[in-house]
């Protein structure tokens, strides 16, 4: 079994931020998988979703997942919202949802210092009524394939970071 914490949850729940946290807390390695679709194809997710539409984008998510699969141990392993949906998913890790209701993150997102950007980059949260459906949608699916599930709500960074520590290997 891979030693590797796979972290999922909802466009703006806060994986990066956690998996930054964490990575400087424990001094682990952190990979994030929308950075490296967008290395690998040096352009930005958006403009993948532009010009190829999100068909392609799943499959750069499938080739991501392959590699971290073949290549990637001890790692902290920040995930695309969508990314739950790869194949080999419970290979790659101990799976971690961050969960929280789809309110709170609005308004996270919203009231954020680059609130702007942080919207702007993500093209599946152009609409808010459809990233609303889009999270009904997703809600029970990233149940589902969580080892751990984790309610940020109501819980601070060094709170969430503990609580994922505690239950891995790295
Ligand atoms: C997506 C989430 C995005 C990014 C892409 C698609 C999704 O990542 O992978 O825009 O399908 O939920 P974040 O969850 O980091 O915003």
């Amino acid at each position: 079994m891979k030693k590797n914490i796979i972290l999922i949850g909802f466009m703006g729940v806060g994986k990066g931020t956690t998996a930054r946290a964490y990575a400087k807390k424990y001094a682990t390695f952190i990979v994030d998988t929308d950075d490296l679709i967008e290395s690998k194809e040096n352009r930005k997710i958006k403009t993948i979703f532009k010009e190829d539409g999100e068909k392609y984008f799943r499959d750069c998510e499938q080739q991501c997942a392959d590699w971290i699969e073949s290549s990637v141990d001890n790692s902290f392993i920040s995930c695309g919202g969508g990314f739950y949906n790869v194949s080999n998913l419970k290979k790659l890790g101990t799976v971690i949802l961050l969960d929280a209701s789809y309110d709170w993150i609005f308004n996270r997102l919203s009231t954020a210092e680059n609130s702007k950007s942080k919207l702007k980059k993500r093209p599946l949260f152009s609409e808010p009524k459809k990233a609303k459906k889009l999270y009904s949608e997703r809600e029970e699916a990233y149940k589902k394939v969580a080892d751990l599930v984790i309610n940020v709500e109501s819980k601070s960074l060094k709170m969430i970071i503990k609580e994922i520590h505690k239950n891995v290997y790295i």
